[in-house]
């Protein structure tokens, strides 16, 4: 038996739905088959965009989309995205190397905003920081945010069909600038990003400029980055910060099995990794307000998941670059991650999984006329519930799991768990991590009671090892049942190696 404690008397914050973000980038088939397949293609779209997407992601109400990448972004001219399609140039694509394709262009800023208010989400733009100036990244905003009819670059904006502003708020200065971003120092990225500085006063007072930040194997880079920036910051002429940016993949290179077939310690030691997670984000925000104390600096998760590295950086036959198939593996993972940034929903303001589709830890993989929703995203449709809602602390009992692999050792919770409360409505989301046997679940209230009908909805399938794909694409899709409980204690029984929603109202 699992023991959790749920604490109506302890607020932990306010879940920010942007945790619940997105990532497209122009890499193999994120983009073009992926959201795009032209105004002429043969199967059902909206103005170019492919509808069973459009109209799936919508309904899982995603707050916010970054784009164009990733690596994509360090090479993009944005230029190259406006105005009439079929005269924009063809370009090399960051990622062309590795699957020998190039840019069309066809998608740019009035299309990527187009399929944002598409689908009801907020753009995130990442800007060049590397191969260009700030001068172009001034002028992106200017064309994105000017009122109609006041600049020079507004007024192309209208001509390229948009006389109101995009109102782009939220400008990644810059993407893995340790590496793919330029190979630079903290301290040399520190420089840059004080040049931005210069934007905030003219064209963005209200902007909200993300810094680029470490991915979990340099975690120092915040360390050397923040000792700069408070060095500049005293000198008060460097660029406002509202987040920090994260990368955390959890990297399978052989020692996590393969996609599809894993070992039960395989399976653990994935979970082991993405349980990691946490500590990252607790000792990343310690180093932040270590350096300025009280500072209202969110951090931003905006590239996450499972990445699956066993071919190198080429894609395989049939396969688009980073295509990966899903199983209720990156399913359980994907919610002890969400799980995570729930409880951490005071250091947390923004994560984006990457990518939305046909790559990395998909929520959908699309080919022709076919789409198919993988068991990642119907996570996301479960934890919904916990979007705009108060985050309460959770205590979670019970014997941990016990797995060997590689002649070491490893312990870790069985169970993960978050719970929040919006208009007197509880909901918990559990990720069972336990591979070979359903459990029961206690779950107890702290400072008020359950107050009668709810429903538990349930991810799960008899063979752990199944995910959805183009021969079957609703293999494992989440069931529902009505549940009742009153008073401070209930106890459920959840799968074998599921994802889990309870939802029930509260007093
Ligand atoms: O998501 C794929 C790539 O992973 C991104 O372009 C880059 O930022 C990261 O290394």
């Amino acid at each position: 038996m699992i023991d959790i404690g749920i604490r109506l008397d302890e607020q932990v914050g306010r879940i920010n739905p942007n945790i619940y973000g997105h990532f497209i980038e122009h890499l193999g088939g994120v983009v073009y088959d992926g959201i795009w397949v032209g105004e002429d293609a043969g199967i059902p779209h909206i103005n170019g965009f492919r509808q069973e997407l459009a109209e799936k992601l919508k309904a899982i109400k995603p707050p916010v989309i970054r784009w164009p990448g990733g690596c994509f972004a360090e090479t993009y001219n944005w230029r190259d995205g406006i105005g009439l399609r079929e005269r924009r140039p063809v370009t090399v694509n960051w990622w062309y190397m590795k699957d020998g394709k190039l840019e069309s262009n066809h998608v740019g800023t009035h299309e990527f905003i187009e399929f944002c208010r598409l689908v009801d989400a907020e753009p995130y733009f990442a800007v060049n920081a590397t191969t260009t100036t700030v001068l172009e990244a001034r002028n992106w905003i200017e064309y994105c945010n000017m009122p109609q009819g006041t600049t020079t670059l507004a007024l192309e904006r209208e001509k390229n069909g948009s006389a109101e502003p995009f109102n782009v708020k939220y400008w990644g200065l810059g993407n893995e600038n340790w590496g793919g971003g330029g190979c630079m120092t903290p301290e040399d990225y520190c420089h840059i990003y004080r040049k931005y500085g210069i934007i905030s006063k003219s064209v963005g007072p209200e902007l909200q400029f993300i810094a680029c930040g470490p991915y979990e194997g340099i975690p120092e880079w915040t360390e050397k980055f923040f000792y700069k920036y408070k060095e500049m910051y005293t000198v008060g002429r460097v660029a406002p910060m509202y987040g920090y940016s994260l990368h955390y993949y959890v990297t399978n290179t052989g020692q996590m099995g393969t996609e599809l077939e894993y070992t039960d310690a395989q399976w653990y030691e994935m979970m082991r990794v993405g349980m990691d997670m946490e500590p990252f984000i607790q000792s990343q925000f310690e180093m932040l307000q270590a350096a300025l104390p009280g500072a209202d600096v969110g951090l931003i998760v905006d590239e996450w998941g499972v990445w699956h590295q066993l071919h190198g950086r080429h894609p395989l036959p049939g396969r688009y670059l980073f295509e990966q198939p899903s199983t209720m593996r990156e399913a359980v993972l994907a919610a002890l991650s969400l799980n995570i940034f729930n409880n951490q929903c005071d250091k947390v303001v923004m994560a984006n999984i990457a990518q939305l589709v046909n790559c990395i830890h998909s929520l959908f993989l699309a080919k022709g006329d076919a789409c198919v929703a993988t068991t990642s995203y119907y996570v996301f449709d479960m934890f919904q519930a916990h979007q705009e809602a108060v985050c309460l602390k959770t205590e979670i009992g019970g014997q941990p799991i016990t797995y060997s692999l590689d002649g070491m050792t490893y312990d870790m919770p069985g169970i993960s768990c978050s719970a929040s409360l919006k208009d007197g409505n509880l909901a918990i989301t559990l990720a069972n991590i336990a591979l070979d046997e359903d459990q029961p679940v206690k779950l107890s209230l702290y400072g008020g009671e359950y107050e009668g009908e709810g429903s538990m909805v349930v991810l799960a399938s008899s063979n752990p090892r199944d995910g959805n794909s183009f021969e079957e694409p609703y293999k494992v899709t989440p069931s529902e049942q009505l549940l009742w409980a009153v008073g401070q204690e209930l106890t459920v029984t959840i799968p074998k190696a599921s994802v889990v929603l309870l939802k029930l109202p509260v007093a």
